[in-house]
């Protein structure tokens, strides 16, 4: 695996933008995890493959980890402010739920609990849970560890940080035990995060400072899923430089303080949001269901990776003129013209469920069919080459990408993907079903054999 590679398998998993310094410091990260785990670098790069953790941590060493203790003071006391009040509104029993995500060391969800502690007596602060979690290990380690040198308390007043911490003898001020137990931290990423958290679950959700390393799609998607996190009326703070969340989730909280938001009652928010956008996700893809007949198919795989309006246009690259365009599927998005805003609906469906399923090929294919049927082929190239990624070796994946290549004009790689999958195929019984679950082997080497020949 190439470094291109892994870092675009860290943008598909974690939607990371990658920086200038990335592929300089990929390098040191794979030594550093090589040794720790006594490894070669291709042993390492095998595991990479299949071990979701590993990737995890491999992430973990190109993010930033900075983070001070009451960053964005107001904030905090926005958030205190907020969380007393439900305190007063809610059940005696209940308890209430802060979610810092992408916690860096620590030192976000620790401000919480040591505010909390400060706000209120001891029974109501015990009925406040604070959960945190980041792809970063190290800073994860450091966060249990709950130690800090005195720069993690730039412009905290003194006396708080001596009510709550105590010089060790390494020079570092450790969190009283009993407040650091107070928050549960967790290995993993928004978006693994978010698949397991219920609907309407949180109270108060910090997402600061993360979403400025991630790609526009990746941050649409989690703030779709913060708000279905989120309870009605659900505060969400960001950082003021953070990519602004979307105006139909959530508006600018009623006091004045910056990156602070109130989740909308939005129409599909909630449990029902939830999965209603699951259902539309999978009725689209059902829709764009890749399908090969025996009979008719060999012209229907290409011009179904041909966009709508192109249909026509792109037969030279499909086959004969006369073929049935699709041959027995049910209609796809490329076949309804003019439906734009149901396209557009289901990209962000797509792109939601990457967000949610970032390993999963599924997303990226279905994605990818949608961005061709935008007449988008060049990202569409991007997101087949993430389902192969993520999906190993997927036939079916790498069909759709050797078609995107060719619609984007990439005709030599084309051709290599073409004829790489055609000895894949080959190899096959011939009524090998793929990696759909639809797709059987024969008829798509048929549709390769046509793709090859249109290629030249
Ligand atoms: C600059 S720190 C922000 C820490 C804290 N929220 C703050 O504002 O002080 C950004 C953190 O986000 C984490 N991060 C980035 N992408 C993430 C993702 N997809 N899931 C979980 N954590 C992520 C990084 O590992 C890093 O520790």
């Amino acid at each position: 695996m190439t470094e291109e590679l892994i870092l675009q398998r860290l943008a598909a998993a974690f939607g990371l933008v990658e920086r200038s310094t990335w592929r300089r410091e990929l390098v040191s990260a794979l030594e550093q995890l090589g040794e720790r785990r006594s490894v070669d670098r291709a042993h390492l790069e095998i595991e990479l493959q299949a071990d979701a953790d590993l990737l995890r941590e491999l992430a973990g060493h190109l993010t930033i980890d900075e983070s001070h203790f009451l960053r964005h003071p107001q904030q905090f006391e926005l958030l205190l402010t907020h969380l007393g009040s439900r305190l007063d509104r809610a059940p005696p029993g209940e308890r209430l739920r802060v979610w810092s995500a992408g916690c860096a060391k620590g030192e976000e969800p620790y401000s919480v609990a040591l505010l909390a502690r400060e706000r209120f007596d001891r029974h109501r602060a015990a009925r406040i849970e604070i959960v945190a979690n980041d792809i970063n290990r190290d800073a994860l380690d450091r966060a249990r560890r709950a130690a800090y040198t005195p720069w993690s308390f730039r412009g905290v007043p003194e006396p708080l940080v001596r009510r709550y911490f105590t010089m060790t003898e390494a020079g570092h001020l450790a969190l009283a035990p009993a407040v650091a137990a107070t928050v549960g931290f967790e290995h993993a990423s928004i978006q693994e995060r978010l698949v397991r958290t219920p609907a309407a679950a949180v109270d108060a959700i910090l997402f600061r400072n993360v979403a400025i390393y991630l790609e526009p799609a990746a941050i649409r998607a989690i703030y779709t899923g913060l708000h279905a996190a989120l309870r009605p009326s659900g505060l969400l703070l960001i950082a003021p430089a953070d990519p602004l969340p979307p105006a139909e989730l959530f508006e600018r909280s009623a006091e004045d303080v910056a990156g602070a938001f109130v989740r909308r009652r939005a129409r599909t928010s909630g449990a029902n949001g939830k999965v209603f956008a699951q259902l539309r996700f999978q009725a689209a893809s059902q829709r764009a269901a890749v399908r090969v007949d025996a009979d008719r198919a060999p012209a229907s795989m290409p011009l179904a990776a041909g966009h709508g309006e192109g249909a026509g246009s792109n037969r030279s690259a499909a086959g004969p003129e006369h073929r049935e365009p699709v041959a027995s599927h049910s209609p796809s998005p490329e076949h309804d013209r003019g439906d734009r805003r149901r396209t557009a609906l289901e990209l962000d469906l797509a792109s939601q469920f990457i967000a949610t399923r970032p390993t999963a090929p599924h997303g990226y294919l279905m994605r990818g069919r949608l961005l061709l049927a935008q007449q988008r082929p060049a990202e569409a190239v991007d997101d087949f080459r993430r389902a192969l990624f993520v999906g190993g070796d997927n036939r079916v994946a790498r069909f759709w990408y050797a078609a995107a290549l060719q619609r984007s004009g990439n005709m030599d790689r084309a051709r290599s993907q073409a004829a790489q999958l055609a000895v894949q195929l080959a190899a096959l019984p011939e009524d090998a079903v793929l990696e759909d679950g639809q797709t059987v082997a024969a008829g798509l080497l048929r549709a390769v054999e046509l793709m090859r020949t249109s290629l030249g």
